[in-house]
């Protein structure tokens, strides 16, 4: 909702309200972010305009008549040059050099149209949308500011610069989004990492310094994600959080800065380093489209609202809330050694344990024999697969299973015939030495003739055969940068490129499932979800680390874009030994898929994976797209209508001094009613060690003959939950679960609970 009220502006979601002014001097004042408020009259909102009466000491007055000075101010927008120090918004080069802007409001109005960017993707659907333009003082340009108010709770923001001038004006930085704050009194949290260790929450306590997260590697990158909260201390289920997102793949960066006045103000957009447009006479530049949401009920709050922005108003309608299929995956089965048989005697296992779609990696395209070579072309290597793709896929989807593919349609080898009939397709500096990543070019997306026969080759790929799913890589970030368009614009026009060629592709084939992957979660961002409705979430499957990787994106991200994999023992990147039923319980929250060698398991694994199956399967709806909360020690998935959901229980360390262990439930209906109960499970005797002895009536001798025999047959039951209570009981007060394990005794009473123990326990409503 928009009240437009004098120079006053209030604009209202279901639970927020951002308000703002026009000063008398002509800049935009905030005035307000945070729980709806409401008013009717100017004089209501012009209670929160800041008082000033003179500037203080040594700052700049804006003009003789004003009364402050513009850093002291909460503004909308700011650019460098008439007293405002802190991190601006734009930063422009006019034609005659000078440096300094100032935008004054020009004209408001207002409508219900959400309008799409033209060079970028942007949110989609029902929306109210302010749009204010401003005019550059001294020179014809004009500043846009479109705010389109989402009901949900979301507020989004794009800035467009216009050159209406007849000569170039160089535009040095465009960020999409200021917001000013009058206090410091926040954390600000960013999630920063690298390649297989995604997602490392960072909490940054506010001072005078300026707290930078930014990317310039020409992706959004592992090393810092474009998603960031300020938090006013906030818990996980109360206080008041603000998060912020940019749907943008590449060169990002987002500011915190507290002013000597105490004031924080945080800046997002593309990042200005390496960064430098030259805008033509009558040209737009679009700023990438700013995400932001506002909670009082802490960072589930949040959550719970960036979660249903993502799946409504981000992701494609067409696969919006669609059901995703599992997946078996074949690199860590066979890395780059595909062949038909291997291939083939995979899927049909996988389809005889339920799983109903089968992704070949990498290695099955001409000369791939390992990652020096074969980037850029895309036919099938005839070596491995003589009998060529789509027979490949017409065998598979015999078997009653789906066929998917893995491309890197961005980069090429040296190696390849690509590269050696178009070296010049590349991004390097021509006769430096140039430093490589992953043995690979990056393919430039910046000039059109490259995208254009980039997407007929992917065109003709995607029509050879019967593609269900496409696996679309990007393995390495940016070096050597330069092109033969101008230096500071390269980075952008990639990934204007890129989105070209997402959106042509996505478009062309939508019946296709695209997942993305930059080595797992290099490029984990909403401009990718805007195309592909999934995200390989990082190479790091172990189950540990990927506890804390997948509980990193649900600050921001509903599960249904993230897809994990069970893998296999010791973990590829890890070499740590998880248990299977970890493996799977973390992995099924979100999108769930096997990357094993499913031949080489044992049957009781084979056994226990089949149960896992029908487990995803009955509550797929549920683990891709139930609300999602982040609970003590687990997570929790709820439906729509409160009456099913379920936990898990995730506790890498067996501590002796046993506490109890208390399973909170949240999301809950407080007055319905409902049983809890966990999923009953058995374990290896092998598991107890020579502990097995002391219940067995023979002696047994760990890794004898006899002990793997009786293993094979004899199994430990696991303990049971079965109860029956409230909601208010179960999310207030929790259920005690059974006694954990500890040297002193065990039978079907005590949770068997070894190093990486979990359990999932399923709630439904209940007329008991
Ligand atoms: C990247 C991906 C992996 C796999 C390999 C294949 O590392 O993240 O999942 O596809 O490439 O080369």
């Amino acid at each position: 909702m928009i009240k437009v009220l004098g120079s006053a502006f209030l604009l209202s979601t279901n639970n927020t309200s951002y308000a703002m002014r026009v000063l008398p001097t002509g800049q935009l004042e905030h005035l307000y972010y945070g729980q709806r408020i409401e008013a009717d009259k100017e004089e209501d909102l012009l209670v929160l305009s800041e008082k000033h009466a003179f500037p203080l000491g040594n700052q700049i007055a804006y003009d003789e008549e004003s009364s402050y000075s513009l850093e002291n101010m909460r503004l909308e927008y700011s650019g460098y040059g008439k007293g405002d120090f802190r991190e601006p918004l734009v930063e422009l080069v006019f034609p005659d050099h000078t440096s300094t802007t100032d935008f004054l409001f020009d004209y408001a109005t207002y409508n219900k149209e959400k309008k799409p960017l033209h060079t970028l993707p942007s949110s989609h659907g029902e929306c109210d949308h302010l749009y204010i333009r401003l005019k550059e003082r001294n020179h014809d340009v004009d500043l846009i500011l479109d705010y389109y108010i989402y009901e949900e709770d979301v507020i989004t923001r794009t800035t467009k610069i216009i050159n209406h001038m007849k000569e170039d004006l160089i535009v040095e930085r465009a960020m999409s989004l200021c917001l000013d704050f009058e206090d410091d009194q926040f954390e600000f949290i960013t999630f920063n990492g690298g390649w297989a260790d995604e997602m490392h929450k960072h909490i940054h306590n506010l001072s005078s310094a300026k707290i930078v997260n930014a990317s310039c590697m020409g992706t959004s990158s592992s090393r810092a994600q474009n998603f960031v909260m300020l938090s006013r201390f906030a818990k996980e289920d109360e206080g008041e959080v603000y998060g912020f997102n940019l749907i943008y793949s590449g060169n990002h960066k987002e500011v915190v800065e507290v002013s000597s006045t105490h004031k924080t103000r945080i800046v997002t957009g593309i990042n200005n380093e390496q960064f430098s447009y030259c805008l033509k006479s009558e040209e737009v530049f679009e700023a990438p489209e700013a995400i932001m949401g506002y909670s009082y009920a802490g960072f589930n709050g949040l959550s719970n609202i960036f979660h249903r922005f993502v799946n409504e108003h981000i992701i494609k309608k067409e696969w919006a809330y669609k059901e995703r299929p599992i997946l078996i995956n074949s690199w860590e089965a066979m890395y780059f050694n595909v062949n038909e048989k291997r291939i083939l005697s995979l899927a049909k296992e996988a389809s005889e344990m339920g799983i109903e779609l089968f992704v070949l990696d990498d290695g099955w395209f001409k000369g791939r024999a390992d990652d020096t070579r074969g980037l850029g072309d895309w036919e099938v290597d005839r070596k491995k697969l003589p009998k060529g793709l789509d027979h490949l896929s017409r065998k598979i989807h015999k078997m009653g299973i789906k066929f998917g593919i893995w491309v890197e349609p961005e980069m090429t080898n040296e190696n390849s015939d690509y590269y050696r009939e178009h070296p010049d397709w590349v991004i390097k500096i021509d006769g430096q030495m140039q430093s490589l990543g992953r043995h690979q070019y990056v393919i430039d997306l910046s000039k059109d003739e490259v995208v254009d026969d980039m997407i007929s080759r992917m065109t003709a790929l995607f029509s050879s055969c019967q593609i269900d799913y496409v696996k679309w890589d990007m393995n390495r970030v940016m070096s050597d940068v330069f092109s033969t368009c101008r230096k500071g614009e390269v980075f952008h026009h990639y990934i204007c490129g890129l989105y070209r060629m997402m959106d042509t592709l996505t478009s062309r084939f939508p019946h296709i499932l695209f997942e993305g992957c930059a080595s797992g979660g290099n490029r984990f961002d909403l401009g990718i979800l805007s195309y592909f409705p999934q995200i390989w979430a990082s190479d790091n499957t172990d189950s540990w680390c990927r506890f804390d990787i997948q509980n990193s994106y649900s600050y921001g991200y509903p599960q249904s874009t993230f897809t994990n994999h069970v893998s296999g023992v010791p973990n590829h990147q890890t070499l740590r030994v998880t248990p299977l039923a970890a493996r799977f319980h973390v992995a099924a929250f979100g999108l769930l898929g096997y990357e094993v060698n499913l031949l080489d398991l044992s049957k009781k694994e084979k056994e226990d994976i089949k149960q896992q199956i029908i487990i995803y399967k009955k509550q797929r709806a549920l683990f891709q797209f139930g609300n999602m909360y982040r609970v003590d020690m687990g997570w929790m998935v709820v439906d729509e209508k409160r009456s099913r959901a379920v936990g898990m229980l995730f506790k890498p360390i067996n501590e002796l001094s046993k506490k109890t262990v208390v399973f909170k439930c949240k999301g809950l209906d407080p007055l319905k009613r409902y049983h809890f109960y966990n999923q009953k499970m058995t374990f290896d005797i092998k598991e107890m060690g020579s502990l097995i002895n002391t219940a067995s009536p023979i002696h047994i001798k760990q890794g004898s003959l006899s002990h793997r025999v009786i293993s094979k047959f004899v199994h430990l039951q696991g303990e049971e939950e079965d109860h029956y209570a409230s909601g208010s009981l179960l999310m207030n007060a929790g259920v005690f679960l059974k006694q954990g394990f500890s040297a002193t005794g065990f039978n079907e009473d005590v949770r068997f609970d070894p190093d990486f123990f979990s359990r999932l326990y399923f709630i439904e409503e209940s007329a008991l």
